[in-house]
């Protein structure tokens, strides 16, 4: 290798592994990190049942919690107190679904080897149904009891440091989504099948927005993007052969793309060159797998595509940094 392209190997590698955001302590806007733990949380409000709450922690790339240890309760106690949030039972991922009475962790662990305090008696299994495990700031020093899976309440997520991983081009932890150069955004293209309502929820769950097109290069893009990636073998029914965007028409005020602005676009962008005035039940957007815009119905299960518009901001010190690092420790020339 020549100097240069040894220099550049450094410079790449260096900012990927050195100057990631694991040095930065940062997850997402919505998850505070807790130092003593090194781990990030986030308290979910909107109340759901045990098997949903996992999914959406899942979604986040992070795990529905349940504590350790009891310095990882008390620690994770007083920060819940501190959010004022007036919760006072989360759902904890500790349950005995699987073998009744043993009681394991989302993440594999046995529940006799982590935070077990549990309130006397419990977990009891009342009526023979209490396979999942809350923990109540109510009763006293965080105590854990069983309930009904089907019972929903909060709950919160956890992300350890150690397993955050960065999507440098896209400024986020999600390694699946992948950077156009021509817009600045990055997609990702989902194959799992939802409805329109479900897609577009599922998205910001990613902190990003069904995906957006303004011109025939976005349009350009997506079609391409739909024959890169490759299509798994998915059961059940669902439209093949296209995917939900971010747009739609359902409140009669046109159509207008998620965010609120109207959608302006060049007609010939849309399948048949003619765009639908809503003279049907078609009230969502979506595309065929060529980019020719298409309007579905909303109930339609299809692919989608996700996006999100990549606002980095790079301070003069980062780019410093990045040049001037690699030749601390010298040895390169
Ligand atoms: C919660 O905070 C209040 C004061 O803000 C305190 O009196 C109370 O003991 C705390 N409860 C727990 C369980 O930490
Ligand atoms: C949890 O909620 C989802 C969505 O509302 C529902 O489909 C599912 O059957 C529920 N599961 C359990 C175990 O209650
Ligand atoms: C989409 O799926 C959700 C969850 O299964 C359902 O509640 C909703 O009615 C479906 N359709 C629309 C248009 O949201």
């Amino acid at each position: 290798m020549n100097p240069k392209t040894l220099l550049i190997f450094f410079i790449v590698s260096f900012a990927a592994d050195s100057y990631g955001q694991k040095s930065k302590k940062f997850f997402r806007s919505d998850y505070t990190y807790i130092d003593e733990l090194q781990s990030f949380y986030k308290i979910h409000s909107i109340p759901r049942n045990w098997t949903e709450a996992k999914r959406v922690c899942a979604q986040e790339q992070a795990i529905l919690f349940h504590p350790d240890n009891d310095e990882e309760a008390q620690i994770f106690i007083s920060f819940w107190n501190k959010t004022n949030s007036g919760i006072l039972w989360l759902l904890v991922g500790l349950s005995d679904i699987l073998v009744e009475g043993e009681y394991e962790t989302v993440d594999g662990k046995s529940g006799y080897d982590v935070y077990k305090n549990w309130f006397p008696g419990e977990p009891n299994n009342f009526g023979g149904i209490e396979n999942c495990a809350y923990i109540d700031l109510l009763k006293g020093p965080g105590y854990l009891a069983d309930q009904d899976c089907n019972k929903q309440n909060s709950f919160s997520c956890k992300k350890t440091l150690k397993s955050l991983q960065w999507n440098e081009q896209c400024d986020m932890p999600y390694l699946d989504y992948t950077f156009n150069t021509n817009n600045g955004k990055c997609y990702k293209l989902h194959t799992t099948p939802l409805n329109w309502t479900e897609a577009n929820a599922l998205c910001r769950l990613e902190q990003s927005s069904l995906a957006k097109v303004t011109n025939r290069r976005d349009a350009e893009y997506l079609a391409k993007l739909t024959v890169s990636t490759p299509t798994p073998k998915v059961k059940g029914k669902y439209q093949r052969g296209i995917y939900h965007l971010g747009f739609y028409n359902r409140f009669d005020e046109g159509w207008q793309v998620v965010g609120g602005k109207p959608m302006l676009v060049d007609l010939n962008l849309w399948y048949g060159n003619y765009q639908p005035e809503g003279e049907n039940l078609d009230q969502c957007g979506a595309m065929f797998f060529d980019g020719r815009l298409i309007d579905i119905n909303c109930d339609t299960k299809s692919f989608f595509i996700c996006e999100r518009e990549v606002k980095k901001v790079t301070s003069p010190d980062d780019i410093a940094q990045q040049i001037i690092q690699p030749f601390v420790g010298g040895g390169l020339y």
